[in-house]
């Protein structure tokens, strides 16, 4: 491959699978396992699947096409892609990354260390009776974002890993370092995710907890008579922009080492199937060990489900430690959840790494490797902010902006390709590329529809965040420090980096072309 780091080009996929499962990998994470299942019998169990899977239509395989459009167009990372369609978007193209990196990715390598943790107490059923208890000792939490405390070593030292982790996955080119990873990573995801299922069926109970999780509920979702439909719709779009990964660039990033003949609409169909599957499936797992929890105490599922980091590491430890099963297999049942999990973790985690490294390396004339080694040292420090007492709670804080920020950037590349590329010049290019044709009705689509549904949404959650505020229930401070000053600070570093010049700017070298991917 052409140089490793070296100046003249970036290497490229070295298959059509490896690209496919490290597409899959960003999109399929701790979101897929722990925020699809519980969202969804949340929000009219069965029914949730209308607003879901109209927001994957109106909104999600639209803009993987245009991802992987823009990339593949461009041929370079997103700043150097946006810069190259239209100079004065270069700025976006840094923002969007480096916000996902600050709101999402320094918290998330948190959340990884802490299933790594989790992992290792599955072995000894470590958080003992009481996991509600044991969780807050862990973190040493203090409730509230003002009060940082002191710093958890151990949580300390089991993020470092999962950043060394990612160094180690990343450091070398991307057909090297993550596809690699992800041809095995992927398989050993579904593997464990089957195993979870099934023996989760065995349960007593698990039925009726599966049946909570798809019994539909259609008042829920209907706009037209119930006022408070619309929350369900916008946790949908929501939930379909987080889960695949659009809006920060990744997907872009991705799909600029793709070869020059390449079936884009096959393969951002192929994502977005996969990634909703596996969220569909993983919530089998999830509920019927709820039902299991709500059958052993006779209690209703409502007392028992919850979502996010509450479901992982109180409910279902818990959970675990009851299994009806011989010692070691309920030890091995809950090691399989927790390293399903990382591997979910690490998979997305490294996808926004790659992001920002490749960018960096589009625009300075510096090797691969210590861009690196620069970004995953400061993601570790990053990530300290969310390892102190107060981390939990401010991760509730950034978490509001990061959905607004991704539906943000979402609606911004709609944008920059509807209206200022042209849909018609991005539709042809995605046709002469070979493949799957993409019908015309796409233009329609990103030019009218997307924009306006997320235009739709990204004021009623605004709106929602502002009534927080005006309601008094919001943490003022919290939200300035940590909100609105990510927001701040990035915009102004995305427009420092646009002073400089493009080190790079038609980075593949035409004798690898002949791969179709
Ligand atoms: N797709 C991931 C999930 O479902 C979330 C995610 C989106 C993400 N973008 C990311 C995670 C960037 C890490 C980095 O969990």
């Amino acid at each position: 491959m052409s140089g490793e780091g070296g100046d003249e080009g970036r290497a490229l996929w070295g298959s059509r699978l490896g690209f496919l499962l490290a597409a899959i990998g960003s999109a399929v994470g701790l979101g897929n396992i722990w925020r699809f299942s519980y969202t969804a019998y949340a929000n009219g169990g069965g029914a949730f699947l209308i607003p879901y899977f109209t927001a994957l239509l109106v909104a999600g395989i639209p803009l993987m096409i245009l991802e992987y459009a823009i990339g593949h167009s461009q041929r370079g990372s997103t700043p150097l892609a946006f810069f190259k369609i239209k100079k004065q978007w270069e700025i976006v193209g840094w923002w969007l990354p480096m916000v996902a990196t600050i709101a999402v990715l320094f918290f998330y390598a948190v959340v990884i260390a802490w299933c790594v943790d989790y992992f290792t107490f599955s072995f000894t059923l470590g958080w003992g009776n009481d996991t509600a208890k044991f969780f807050t000792e862990y973190l040493k939490a203090s409730g509230s974002a003002s009060t940082l405390g002191d710093l958890n070593i151990r949580v300390a030292a089991t993020t470092a890993l999962v950043w060394a982790a990612c160094w180690a996955i990343c450091y070398r080119e991307i057909n090297h370092g993550i596809e690699k990873a992800c041809l095995v990573f992927m398989p050993l995801l579904l593997l464990l995710t089957a195993v979870l299922v099934v023996a989760s069926l065995t349960l007593d109970g698990a039925v009726d907890g599966i049946k909570m999780y798809l019994k539909p509920d259609f008042n829920k979702i209907d706009l037209f008579h119930n006022p408070n439909a619309w929350k369900v719709w916008t946790s949908a779009f929501g939930q379909i922009f987080f889960s695949l990964s659009l809006g920060f660039g990744i997907m872009i990033t991705y799909a600029s080492y793709l070869p020059k003949k390449t079936d884009i609409v096959g393969n951002a169909v192929w994502t977005c199937v996969a990634n909703c599957a596996y969220s569909i499936f993983a919530g089998f797992a999830v509920f019927g060990v709820l039902g299991f929890m709500a059958h052993e105490q006779g209690v209703g599922i409502a007392e028992v489900a919850k979502p996010g980091g509450a479901l992982a590491f109180i409910v279902y430890p818990k959970a675990i430690s009851q299994l009806p099963f011989p010692g070691t297999l309920r030890n091995l049942f809950g090691a399989a959840f927790f390293l399903a999990l990382v591997i979910a973790g690490i998979s997305s985690a490294i996808s926004l790494v790659e992001a920002l490294v490749c960018a960096i390396t589009d625009k300075f004339k510096i090797k691969r490797g210590n861009v690196v080694t620069f970004l995953c040292v400061a993601g570790f420090l990053g990530s300290m902010t969310y390892v102190s007492s107060a981390g939990s709670s401010i991760m509730d804080v950034v978490n509001a902006y990061a959905d607004q920020a991704l539906i943000l950037g979402g609606l911004l590349e709609c944008l920059l390709v509807a209206w200022i590329m042209k849909a018609s010049v991005a539709r042809q290019h995605v046709n002469d590329s070979g493949g799957i044709h993409l019908p015309k009705i796409w233009e329609f689509m990103v030019k009218y529809v997307t924009p306006a549904v997320l235009i739709v949404i990204l004021y009623l959650d605004i709106k929602g965040t502002v009534s927080l505020f005006t309601t008094g229930k919001a943490d003022v401070a919290a939200h300035v420090i940590y909100g609105l000053r990510i927001i701040a600070t990035t915009a102004l570093f995305a427009w420092g980096l646009t002073m400089f010049k493009w080190y790079r700017k038609s980075p593949h070298k035409p004798e690898e072309e002949h791969i179709l991917t």
